[in-house]
């Protein structure tokens, strides 16, 4: 059923706070108002608040919008600094960039990045000093790209309510048997390792693989520790930008409506972050695309078998199933300080699958989505002794060893150099040849293989691509 009422209500959000001139220093001329964006089901519904996501995605941020926080720090939790440091702009620490395209626009805007754009992440709890160039203090990370990112966000909830409740029933057999019972964490066919269930209530969780305790599959950041795409958004305009969504660092939950000092109170509404989500929710999937050249594609013919016999395919996982492809905002796993469900009346619903690109993608016999990540979304020891490039950050983040990285979706991976999670290997061989730890059965057998398999390994890596 169309709702006049709230389309009528959406046009007036989109012209509601004009700025007084067009070209005034800014780049935010009207806040979107969340509440004029609720049920978005509706085919057409969807694209005013993407198109104003994708605007806050390229916008070079000003004063005038309130980019800068003089008097916080770029951590996660809202944290005040006691004095102005001397850059407002500054290379480790941020900000570090004006729009999110700066960075994210490999091959185009909302992808990678190449090394220069590379970003210093400190764990960003309270007393670090993170105005320093020292690596002790922030481990450097390549731009990875957000095409298809809504629909990993999903497979990971759908992932999480699977693992909770396989803990719940664990739980509940305990209490009903009186004995311990062992269970078996499985989600979509990847496998999180034991947790054995008490009849206390207790869980024992020291089997647990790849996976935090709260059993919370984390698909975003390279190491996996991120829940979903409102959560980075929000984590990403303080850090990059010094832009503080109210959601966050306003009134609800710091007391104050400029938390920054920069003298703008509420510089980014829920509403912004919302679509800034949309967009990114929404953006296609990578492709397939196998150049017309007869020996690229004999190559990539014996690169795309080979990708399951030297192993790769047992941690990059060429597709994932999705039973439902309705985006929720905000998510049913959001932490304190990113708009969570309890704080709406409504959230903001739309149907991926209706979208045009999601009419390409495959279903499986049961009707369900198939997603073609090419990753299990789980981290794993990546690095070993020998084979050490990927263990060479100093700080481990939110608790995750230093060798540990969630497995890398591979989709598009062919317009997305350079590689790696610091982005310093330049091509996809020095990357494989990188991996150690869990893969490095893997990496050996590829290092192993002839030539030509190698060859035809990469020309297959070649055709999963952006496309433009
Ligand atoms: C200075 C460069 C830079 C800017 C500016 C930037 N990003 Fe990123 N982005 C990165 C890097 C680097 C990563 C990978 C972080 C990691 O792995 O820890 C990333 C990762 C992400 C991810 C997680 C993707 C995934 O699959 O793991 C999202 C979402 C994201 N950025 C959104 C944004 C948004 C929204 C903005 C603007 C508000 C933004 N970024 C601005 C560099 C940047
Ligand atoms: C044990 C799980 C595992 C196996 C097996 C594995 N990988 Fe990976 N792969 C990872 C992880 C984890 C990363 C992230 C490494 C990093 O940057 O820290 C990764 C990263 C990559 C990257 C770089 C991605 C990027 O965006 O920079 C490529 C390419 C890649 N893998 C290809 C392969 C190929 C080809 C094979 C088989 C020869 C393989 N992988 C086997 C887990 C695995």
């Amino acid at each position: 059923m169309i709702r006049w009422s709230s389309i009528l209500a959406a046009m007036a959000a989109s012209v509601a706070v004009a700025s007084a001139a067009p070209w005034d220093e800014k780049a935010i001329d009207a806040h979107v108002d969340r509440a004029a964006f609720v049920d978005l089901l509706a085919p057409g519904r969807l694209d005013e608040l993407v198109k104003a996501g994708e605007k806050l995605f390229a916008a070079p941020f000003t004063a005038g919008d309130g980019v800068g926080r003089p008097f916080a720090t770029q951590a996660i939790l809202p944290t005040k600094r006691k004095r102005k440091p001397e850059q407002g702009f500054f290379r480790t620490p941020g900000m570090d960039a004006t729009s999110c395209a700066a960075c994210h626009n490999v091959p185009m805007t909302g992808g990678a990045g190449d090394f220069v754009a590379n970003v210093f992440v400190a764990e960003g709890f309270e007393s670090a000093d993170f105005d320093s160039l020292d690596p002790q203090f922030s481990n450097e990370r390549n731009t990875n790209h957000l095409f298809g990112a809504g629909l990993v966000e999903l497979l990971a909830r759908e992932m999480t309510a699977s693992l909770h409740d396989i803990r719940a029933r664990a739980l509940a057999e305990a209490r009903r048997s009186g004995a311990e019972v062992d269970a078996k964490l499985d989600a979509k066919g990847v496998y999180f390792g034991w947790i054995t269930a008490l009849p206390d209530g207790s869980v024992d969780l020291r089997r647990i693989e790849g996976v935090d305790a709260d059993l919370i599959v984390k698909p975003f950041s390279q190491k996996g520790v991120f829940v979903s795409l409102r959560q980075f958004t929000d984590n990403a305009l303080n850090h990059h930008h010094g832009m503080q969504a109210a959601e966050r660092f306003g009134v609800r939950w710091t007391g104050e409506a400029d938390f920054d000092g920069d003298e703008k109170p509420d510089e980014i509404t829920e509403g912004d972050v919302s679509a800034l989500t949309a967009w990114q929710a929404t953006l296609p999937t990578p492709t397939v695309l196998v150049p017309d050249h007869a020996e690229w594609k004999a190559a990539a013919a014996k690169g795309d078998l080979l990708f399951d016999s030297l192993g790769c395919a047992s941690c990059h996982l060429r597709a994932l199933p999705l039973d439902s492809a309705v985006f929720e905002d905000p998510g049913p796993y959001d932490a304190a300080g990113t708009l969570r469900r309890a704080d709406v009346d409504k959230t903001t619903r739309y149907d991926l699958a209706a979208l045009p690109w999601a009419k390409a993608l495959p279903r499986d016999s049961q009707g369900r989505l198939l997603v073609p990540l090419f990753s299990d979304l789980k981290r794993h020891v990546i690095a070993d002794e020998q084979i050490a490039a990927f263990g060479n950050e100093l700080l481990a983040q939110r608790f995750v060893d230093r060798n540990v990285f969630a497995t890398s979706e591979l989709w598009g991976i062919g317009s997305t150099a350079p590689y790696g999670h610091r982005g310093d290997m330049p091509t996809l061989n020095e990357a494989i040849l990188a991996h150690g730890g869990e893969a490095r059965k893997a990496r050996d057998a590829y290092e192993d293989a002839a030539d030509d398999e190698r060859s035809a390994l990469i020309a297959f890596l070649k055709t999963l691509v952006i496309a433009p």
